[in-house]
């Protein structure tokens, strides 16, 4: 019998390209394809790429060299090119590699086992048309040879496609239109998932919590199906085996009443929200097309801590934005300081194809940038830091994934709130990745928290007071800003 053809998929880019991978794995398996090693081990090579910045455009290009010796190596290997670069490129990659056998885009996943059949038969594939139909989303369930890269934890689409247009954002260019899958289709994955042992879901979406918006306004009312984000998360709650709830990417126009209530009132909605702000001065906001200013956001923070008071909060910020002055980017930091992030991803502004603010002028030079980049980033360190400290003492709960990075046969998971929890404890006291365990954590480092097991209390232990004397975590948060 001839051995089964071998795929590997590289990924860049956001959690969405993780799921979009994960997705087609899954189907290769159930079209009989195994997954391979590694690169030399493969037959079938995807490259899924991202836009979101030129940095991350041109890996593509560099890997496509390498990959022109992979392929010729061996015959019968084939490449595949997926993602935003594909869907913004299109055949252009197709005419200036030739190495590269077919091109899909975000849309058109689910064609992949038969363009990597015609690939076999030496044909070359682009498909990077809009697919606005509901069956884009439907995917087989899980294949039992394939391998989550982390036990009980698992993504679900709920919406794709962004409609907001920011005006340095090259994602609604790339991902198309916003649409949101059926209430019931979500609910049907979950159920299933949890059955597998899925213990955390992360609802994935561009922009999650504006999911079922369109249909709401087409149709008031309604179909059962037709819900707003926050009773999507009351069904997912209920779900039996669903312990935690998270989800990413919100806007924060898109937190309504309800939404910010179901944060104090539904136990297995993680305390933990990523909001992006991108910037604290109204006058880059305005530029940015992000439809709120920096004190709206100052007060969404506040409703969601009265809602949920240990809320951790994150987000994604932007510096060197066209005609960002330094008292804009003062702006920034002190917007940082105010709402006291957790942690934050800050980025250079990258002009993208396609977006308004590719032609703004007043550029911010590349070294001032670079300056306002590390010192958002120093400050972001000391707040993450200090955040850490305040955690020392207190007790929390992990959902285990695995080895370790620090090695010396630690393990990591992460928290409610989602930060990185090492622990170390004997091998054979070490309950196996997948297990929800409680955590004393004893030492806080600038990326991670450092526990000890807690055998003891494992059972359900998630929502324990904190430890007497630490104050709110509230406070806790706002002792950070302070530092800060
Ligand atoms: N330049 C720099 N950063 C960007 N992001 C999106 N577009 C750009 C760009 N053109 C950042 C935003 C977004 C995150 C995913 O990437 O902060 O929230
Ligand atoms: Fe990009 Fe703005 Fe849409 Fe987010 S909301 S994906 S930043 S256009």
């Amino acid at each position: 019998m001839q051995s089964p053809r071998r795929f590997f998929i590289r990924t860049y880019g956001c959690q969405m390209n993780v799921h979009d991978t994960q997705k087609v794995a899954n189907l290769l398996h159930h079209h009989g394809y195994a997954a391979a090693a590694g690169l030399e081990d493969a037959d079938l090579l995807i490259v899924n790429t991202c836009s979101i910045r030129e940095k991350a455009e041109h890996r593509l290009y560099s890997d496509l060299g390498v990959l022109r010796d992979w392929k010729a190596d061996r015959p019968g290997r084939a490449i595949g090119v997926a993602g935003c670069v594909a869907q913004q490129e299109g055949d252009q990659i197709l005419r200036r590699f030739q190495q590269v056998d077919f091109v899909f885009g975000t849309h058109n996943l689910r064609l992949v086992p038969s363009m990597a059949e015609a690939a076999a038969a030496g044909q070359r594939t682009l498909r990077i048309d809009a697919n606005a139909s509901l069956e884009r989303f439907d995917f087989p369930d899980r294949h039992p040879a394939f391998a989550a890269g982390t036990p009980a934890r698992a993504f679900v689409t709920i919406m794709e496609g962004c409609d907001m247009f920011c005006s340095f954002c090259v994602v609604p260019h790339t991902r198309g239109r916003e649409i949101s899958r059926p209430a019931a289709a979500i609910v049907a994955e979950v159920e299933s998932l949890a059955t597998r042992g899925v213990r955390e879901i992360t609802l994935l979406g561009q922009t999650v919590n504006a999911y079922g918006r369109h249909d709401l306004r087409r149709r008031p009312g309604a179909g059962a199906d037709t819900v707003g984000f926050a009773a999507l998360l009351r069904r997912l709650a209920a779900v039996s085996g669903i312990e935690r709830i998270r989800y990413t990417s919100p806007h924060p126009i898109f937190f309504d009443e309800d939404l910010v209530r179901a944060h104090g009132e539904l136990a297995e909605l993680c305390p933990h929200v990523h909001l992006p702000v991108q910037s604290g001065s109204d006058a880059v906001l305005m530029r940015m097309r992000r439809r709120h200013g920096a004190d709206a956001y100052r007060a969404l923070a506040e409703r969601l801590r009265r809602a949920r008071p240990d809320l951790a909060i994150t987000s994604d910020l932007i510096v060197g934005f066209p005609g960002e002055s330094d008292a804009d980017f003062e702006a920034t930091l002190q917007l940082v300081r105010d709402v006291g992030f957790v942690d934050s991803f800050s980025f250079k502004y990258s002009p993208r194809p396609h977006t308004p603010a590719a032609q703004f002028e007043d550029a911010v030079p590349a070294p001032v940038a670079q300056e306002r980049l590390e010192a958002l980033q120093a400050l972001q360190r000391a707040q993450t830091l200090a955040y850490h400290r305040s955690r020392v003492g207190t007790r929390t709960e992990v959902l285990l994934e695995g080895a370790s990075r620090q090695g010396a046969g630690q393990q990591a998971g992460r928290d409610p709130y989602h930060r990185v929890v090492n622990l170390s404890a004997a091998a054979e006291v070490m309950p196996p990745p997948g297990a929800l365990v409680s955590v004393c954590v004893v030492e806080a480092t600038p990326h991670s928290l450092i526990g000890t097991l807690d055998l003891a209390k494992t059972a359900d232990s998630a929502r324990q007071p904190l430890k007497n004397g630490a104050g709110s975590a509230d406070e806790r948060i706002r002792s950070v800003v302070a530092g800060g």
